[in-house]
């Protein structure tokens, strides 16, 4: 901090917002001409100053000179065409309701750039799935080997995730979406304006019509940091996963180079840092959740300063978010995976041992818990697994265990080695797997044909999304050329 004043920027967010805050400037004039609240001559001035302002240049030079973007914008532009004419355009408006409405519009833009990324990331996810119908693992609970699976199902699970993660979005963008423009300081104004036209110029789909509640309300934010941290929750537990399968222990995959580094001090090292990164800042993205809710807590109604200091965490989270999506697509995308290994490790730990327990009940007619009892103690005690002995072996020490619980040999009521040879069997275990959701080839193959289709029914919305806000701020653009071309006209 140089100067005292400079304890109440905040630049970084009043540079996110400027090209926002440029758009309802000339939302707000065009608005004003069309009521007849400034006359033409005095918008013509005003719409093409506004113009020559709309510059990265502004954004480097003037804006940091200012006590906020909207100050900075007025001022310049009072600056240029003189405080009788420039002093207009702020006619029936707050910076409360300004600030507001360029929130909304700069991260109505960064949603729905999120929103493309998260699919993509689907559409990779998907792509590996389709690729990996046949790729056997070993499933987890506890981080212990559990049951043989595929690695298709492993993807279709994180796929489903960021399906959600996608509708969670596409709901916080609705609630962003809406307009507080006209609320001015929160009052509203005694100027006749015309909310719903601002509204419309600027692409938004409604009027957030309280004007108190307008101004006040950053519940938006709270909720679109949320979802964020589900969404960054997410891909730290994928990250972890990369970043587990990656060690020497697991050694199921290689993650390619663009997404490792190298050690100052071990030459051999391959570090996977992009992906422990993205399970970092998922704790940043928290903190910025946890700082919003706190700012915004007991705040007392309407606007107050404090609600200036929301944005910052708002960007941040957006900026981690957003990119990290990215990367993680890129990281999984070039993700080289080790599939005898994965094989290999889907045999150790007696995977199929609740397959084993089911051709029990199946085939014997004893309880399930009577099963699992008795393959427990098969696995515990009995050799015959551990030691590869053959099924007739294997068979042989399950009656004898049955005998001591139940009193009765479990080949005699059923049990053949052709069944606990089947039962034993990574492949056939995961194809019994076939009802709704399970692993197998059928099923599996259902799943990715479905979210195929999901996702380009999703691809499309957010395209739909995307092109109304385009015409809007098109049709804003040609409206503000024909508002500013008439001064041009006139003088010649
Ligand atoms: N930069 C401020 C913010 O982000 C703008 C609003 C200032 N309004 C006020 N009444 N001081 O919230």
């Amino acid at each position: 901090m140089k100067t005292r004043k400079d304890y109440i920027l905040s630049l970084d967010a009043d540079r996110w917002l400027f090209h926002a805050d440029m758009l309802v400037d000339k939302a707000h004039v065009v608005m004003l001409k069309e009521r007849g609240i400034i006359k033409k001559q005095d918008v013509v001035k005003i719409l093409n100053c506004l113009n020559k302002m709309d510059s990265d240049y502004f954004v480097d030079h003037a804006l940091p000179s200012y006590e906020d973007v909207h100050t900075a914008i007025e001022s310049v532009l009072i600056k240029g065409i003189g405080e009788e004419v420039g002093g207009k355009m702020h006619t029936g408006r707050s910076r409360n309701d300004k600030v507001a409405t360029s929130i909304r519009l700069a991260l109505r833009d960064e949603l729905l750039g999120i929103i493309r990324n998260v699919n993509e990331l689907r559409s990779v996810l998907l792509k590996k799935a389709n690729e990996n119908i046949d790729t056997v693992m070993p499933g987890y609970t506890h981080l212990q080997h559990a049951q043989p699976t595929i690695l298709a199902h492993h993807f279709l699970a994180y796929t489903d995730a960021f399906a959600r993660d996608f509708l969670r979005i596409m709901h916080a963008y609705e609630l962003v979406n809406v307009s507080p423009l006209g609320a001015a300081a929160f009052a509203s104004t005694g100027f006749q304006i015309d909310r719903e036209r601002t509204a419309k110029l600027l692409g938004f789909d409604s009027v957030l019509e309280n004007s108190m509640d307008a101004v006040s309300s950053r519940d938006f934010a709270i909720d679109v940091i949320s979802c964020y941290a589900n969404l960054m929750t997410n891909l730290s537990r994928l990250a972890e996963e990369i970043i587990l399968w990656s060690s020497s222990e697991f050694n199921f995959v290689r993650v390619s180079v663009e997404y490792v580094t190298g050690s100052s001090i071990m030459p051999q090292k391959r570090n996977p840092d992009y992906a422990e990164l993205i399970r970092a800042r998922t704790g940043t993205v928290y903190g910025c959740l946890m700082s919003v809710l706190s700012i915004c807590k007991a705040l007392p109604y309407s606007y107050n300063r404090d609600l200036q200091e929301v944005t910052p965490h708002l960007l941040t989270a957006t900026n981690i978010s957003a990119s990290s999506v990215s990367v993680m697509k890129s990281i999984v995308e070039k993700l080289e995976l080790n599939k005898e290994e994965m094989a290999k490790q889907a045999q150790v730990g007696f995977t199929t041992a609740t397959e084993l327990a089911d051709t029990i009940v199946r085939e014997t007619g004893v309880s399930f818990r009577t099963a699992h009892k008795l393959v427990a103690d098969l696995v515990n005690e009995g050799v015959a697994l551990k030691a590869n002995r053959g099924v007739s072996e294997v068979l042989n020490e399950l009656d004898a265990f049955s005998t001591r619980a139940i009193g009765k040999k479990l080949s005699a009521r059923g049990l053949t080695e052709k069944k606990v040879t089947d039962a034993l069997n990574i492949a056939s275990s995961i194809e019994k797997r076939n009802i709704k959701g399970g692993p197998a080839k059928r099923e599996l193959r259902r799943m990715i044909r479905a979210r195929k289709t999901n996702l380009e029914k999703d691809d499309k919305l957010v395209g739909s999304k995307g092109e109304k806000v385009r015409k809007s701020l098109d049709d804003l653009a040609k409206e503000v050329k024909r508002k500013a071309r008439i001064i041009n006209v006139m003088k010649r």
